[in-house]
């Protein structure tokens, strides 16, 4: 048997490759599906089955492109309705694969359709639970995304007492639970980074797991503190349960070369948005006007589906020289389809054929801390999440977090001076292109963020 775990770091997300004897099955598959056709081949395996714990919502799963190319079937839980072909599984149904086999466990609370799959090994023996995002490592799934009318938050955080009562923690503890999620997924609140757990270290570290806990106490403890979801899960979810573009259609346009004048004419267009996805320090050099800035290397995805409120916007892409089919396809990840292509020859060709741009100021973090010392920084701004301002931050500079930024720069003043920090200098960046864009012209990013104005401050500055 092999089992293989692709994490993608940029997405917190988990997805399974497990093979025997000829056959072999994915579990929550990301949208680019090759990879795994790829391997299925190295190894000589048919792909059998697509299972899904449930429907996603951070993230486009390619499970219907998948199936489509391999034959094989896609199984999901109790519940489950889509647009498109599946098996709809049972509670204790089973699956065999090669010599091994997969018990459906159906463990509703997180969505009412999630499902687990519990491996047996060629022994009949229990070695590992796949368990979406019912159980993560240290945390359980947020109950509040598939609420409706008729089911509460309450309603769902109770159901997934019930399933973790009596369907997992029943379960040997020398099996090993693996995970859709890891830390910092906005899937649950309190994540760890380890990305597998015994069920038995589990059941000792785990709250949602503690023996004594009741029922009502979960429910108190799941619904307390929850964010807001960020804008582009609903979307994505309705877009797992149905047909979207094939990738490979969606990576054709969206790498189409386009050439200076006709990049120049489309990045004025009211409909098209040139997103930047360089590093900051390239971005703020220098940018085609109007740009924003979402870097690639950095939680990219997500805050594109946080940020970019229409999934269907026109997209046109300043890249990395060689980076333009993964910006493609890490914005179609999470359902962005609408790329239409980068900016041939990049920023430089830009440059050479005399192009204007726009450029950035930056502020060092001791030149920061020296001003604020003196009282000579105007408007300072935190950008970071409320969690992470709470835990510290600079007395009286306010919090204007990038999570809500459309909201957060009505509150700003366009004829207003800002210096922009965030925790590292990457969502400081992120915050302030946007706002350039809707005529908050003077902004000024902090260099390295709070960690380095941490490092620079000397006594006389009040951290809060
Ligand atoms: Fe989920």
């Amino acid at each position: 048997m092999i089992l293989e775990q692709y994490y993608t770091k940029c997405l917190a997300q988990g997805t399974y490759y497990i093979a025997s004897a000829g056959e072999a099955v994915i579990i929550d598959p990301l949208r680019e599906v090759q990879p795994y056709i790829d391997r299925a081949a190295a190894d000589g395996v048919t792909i059998k089955y697509i299972f899904l714990t449930h429907f996603h919502a951070d993230f486009v799963s390619g499970h219907v492109d998948l199936a489509d190319k391999t034959d094989a079937t896609i199984v999901l839980g109790p519940n489950a309705v889509t647009s498109y072909a599946f098996a709809k599984a049972e509670h204790g149904q089973i699956f065999q694969v090669g010599d091994i086999s997969f018990e459906l466990l159906h463990t509703p609370g997180h969505t009412m359709e999630s499902s687990c799959y519990l491996l047996r090994d060629e022994h009949g023996k229990e070695k590992a639970l796949f368990t979406g995002d019912t159980l993560f490592i240290g945390d359980v799934g947020r109950p509040d995304l598939a609420a409706k009318s008729d089911l509460s938050t309450e309603d769902l955080a109770g159901h997934l007492y019930d399933s973790l009562r009596k369907h997992i923690i029943p379960l040997p503890d020398d099996i090993i639970i693996y995970p859709a999620h890891g830390a910092g997924s906005a899937c649950g609140k309190n994540m760890s980074s380890e990305t597998s757990d015994s069920l038995g270290n589990q059941k000792k570290t785990n709250y949602a797991l503690a023996p004594e806990m009741t029922k009502e106490e979960f429910i108190a403890e799941l619904t307390t503190g929850i964010a807001a979801p960020p804008a582009y899960f609903p979307k994505n979810v309705s877009m797992n349960k149905g047909v979207n573009s094939s990738i490979d259609e969606v990576v054709r346009r969206g790498t189409t070369p386009i050439k200076i004048a006709a990049f120049k004419a489309l990045s004025v267009e009211e409909d098209v948005l040139v997103l930047d996805v360089r590093s900051p320090q390239e971005f703020t050099k220098a940018t085609v006007p109007g740009a924003w800035f979402i870097g690639l290397d950095g939680q990219f995805a997500p805050w594109v589906g946080a940020l970019i409120e229409d999934i269907d916007q026109k997209i046109i892409l300043i890249t990395p020289p060689g980076r333009e089919e993964e910006s493609v396809t890490r914005l179609a990840r999470v359902g962005y389809d609408n790329a239409l292509g980068y900016l041939d020859g990049g920023m430089e060709a830009w440059i050479e054929a005399g192009e204007g741009v726009e450029t950035m100021s930056n502020i060092s973090a001791q030149e920061f801390v020296h001003g604020l010392e003196k009282q000579a920084i105007e408007h300072p701004i935190d950008v970071r999440k409320p969690g992470e301002y709470n835990t510290s931050h600079i007395a009286d500079v306010p919090l204007h977090s990038l999570d809500e930024v459309h909201r957060q720069i009505e509150k700003l003043n366009p004829n207003n001076t800002y210096h922009i920090h965030c925790a590292g200098g990457y969502r400081s960046v992120i915050f302030a292109s946007i706002a350039r864009s809707k005529g908050i012209s003077k902004v000024i990013n902090v260099e390295g963020g709070y960690a380095a104005i941490k490092k620079a401050t000397r006594k006389q500055l009040e951290l809060t």
